[in-house]
């Protein structure tokens, strides 16, 4: 095990698992998902799937890891046997395929950084048509991509404590407050009372099942949920930590940043007169023309410093994706750990690709013909929340079936004393053993069935 490596403290793996967490997904992904599905109601479903379905997967998430001391193939192969490692290996190559989108989302940001700090971005008057020509160039966009996944792999290859541990220390509260800084502002704009509204105020009536089926699978994914990346961190879990506490700590620091996101997203977005159901260009359009408005000295500095603590976040993300599959080959096949950080590294950055050019260059790859699924970026995005979805269902199967209940909760009272008598354990208790796999199950075949063939026929 020494040689696997620890996270120092109890702190460094809060801040390591917060840190996978909160990423694009947060700022990025939540407020134009909550912008198309509804706003409020958006929220409201959220912040149910986060308290009942999601915070028992990642608790069972990190005992699992921290009782076989392996990577997600070898965890579920060494608790479970048989075809159990098959679990593993399934959320491994979901782990793979997100980081291969993700890194040119972040690719995207990483651009912008730099646009709005030493460029003149913020001169144009229609930043909508600005971010479509943006990303739709190949040569910055393969620059920056590239560059951002060269950042990961060197944080990466320095192992546990020393990379990942210390850079997660310093970005982590930088957010915070550069949030809370632009949320002060865009609520003192005219008319941001009507984007607070949008967004706190839920109109029931205007949940669908779609607003259901996308608030959970973002939910899965912003919590890191369900493809083996807090099996890795919980395996790097010293036994004097008490799980419960750490997973209920790092899914209020991550639902706060989803959830400041949107207060700051959403004033904007009123006080602009602009729409907020435009779909993933929301923030990049909405903020860039905030930050214009902040006159031209302060919009660049607030914007650029904005841009490059997304940028973190999203690093402080790409490098636990990358940790699963490079875990993966270390534990299992004695690789050398930096030739396998730079070896998967370029397999991934090449698998991105498709995407990266989906947005227009590549004309063929942003008409797919499958249903509400309009470009390669998407069609990937959506397979994988559907693999997060369903992965996070089979992992309470495991453990209810395989592993059994009583494991999880002798691993969860280690660390933890008063645990056994809690009513944590109760909830842990019938939420892994009936909630999880049975909602998980019937939500994993409805996102597959409205993904593919349209569910408008089921409920709105
Ligand atoms: N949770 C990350 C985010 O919100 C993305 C992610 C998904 C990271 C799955 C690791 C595993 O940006």
């Amino acid at each position: 095990m020494s040689n696997r490596g620890n996270f120092s403290s109890r702190i460094g793996f809060i801040l390591a698992a917060a840190g996978s967490a909160v990423g694009l997904g947060n700022i990025w992904r939540f407020p134009f998902l909550a912008g198309t599905n509804g706003g409020a109601g958006f929220l409201f479903i959220y912040l149910i799937c986060i308290a009942t379905l999601c915070v028992p997967v990642m608790i069972g998430e990190i005992a699992i890891g921290r009782r076989a001391l392996s990577d997600a193939y070898g965890s579920y192969n060494k608790l479970g046997g048989g075809k159990w490692g098959y679990l593993g290996l399934y959320g491994i190559l979901a782990g793979v395929f997100i980081l291969s989108y993700y890194n040119v989302v972040a690719g995207w940001a990483f651009g912008y950084f730099i646009e709005i700090s030493f460029g003149n971005l913020l001169n144009h008057q229609d930043f909508g048509s600005f971010f479509g020509e943006y990303v739709n160039q190949i040569g910055p966009l393969f620059l920056f991509s590239l560059g951002f996944m060269v950042m990961t792999a060197v944080i990466v290859s320095q192992g546990i404590a020393k990379g990942i541990e210390a850079a997660n220390k310093i970005m982590m509260p930088g957010l915070y407050l550069i949030l809370i800084g632009i949320i002060i502002y865009s609520l003192t704009l005219p008319n941001a009372g009507a984007g607070v509204n949008f967004y706190l105020v839920p109109q029931l009536n205007e949940i669908t099942s779609k607003t259901i089926f996308y608030a959970l699978c973002q939910a899965f994914f912003s919590l890191s949920l369900g493809m083996g990346c807090l099996i890795t961190y919980g395996s790097y879990v010293t036994k004097d930590q008490n799980i419960v506490k750490s997973a209920a700590i790092i899914s209020i620091a991550d639902t706060s940043v989803a959830f400041l996101a949107g207060l700051m997203v959403f004033p904007l977005v009123f006080s602009l007169g602009a729409e907020p159901g435009q779909g993933p260009k929301l923030i990049f359009v909405i903020l860039t023309q905030a930050f214009q408005q902040m006159g031209p000295l302060t919009g660049r500095i607030v914007g650029g410093a904005f841009f490059l603590l997304i940028c973190f976040a999203a690093l402080t993300s790409t490098i636990s994706l990358l940790e699963v599959p490079v875990a993966f080959l270390v534990d299992q096949k004695k690789l050398p750990r930096k030739v396998v950080v730079w070896s998967m590294s370029g397999i991934i950055f090449l698998l991105g690709l498709p995407s990266m050019f989906s947005q227009g260059i590549v004309p063929f790859l942003n008409k797919l013909p499958i249903h509400n699924t309009p470009d390669m970026l998407s069609l990937i995005s959506d397979l994988c929340d559907i693999a997060l979805v369903s992965g996070g269902c089979l992992m309470t199967i495991f453990i209810r079936n395989r592993w059994k209940i009583e494991n999880l909760h002798e691993e969860l009272s280690i660390g933890n004393p008063g645990y056994m008598g809690s009513w944590l354990k109760s909830y842990i208790h019938y939420t892994i053993m009936y909630i999880c796999p049975v909602l998980l199950g019937i939500m994993s075949v409805l996102v597959i069935t409205d993904k593919f063939f349209g569910l408008e026929w089921l409920w709105g």
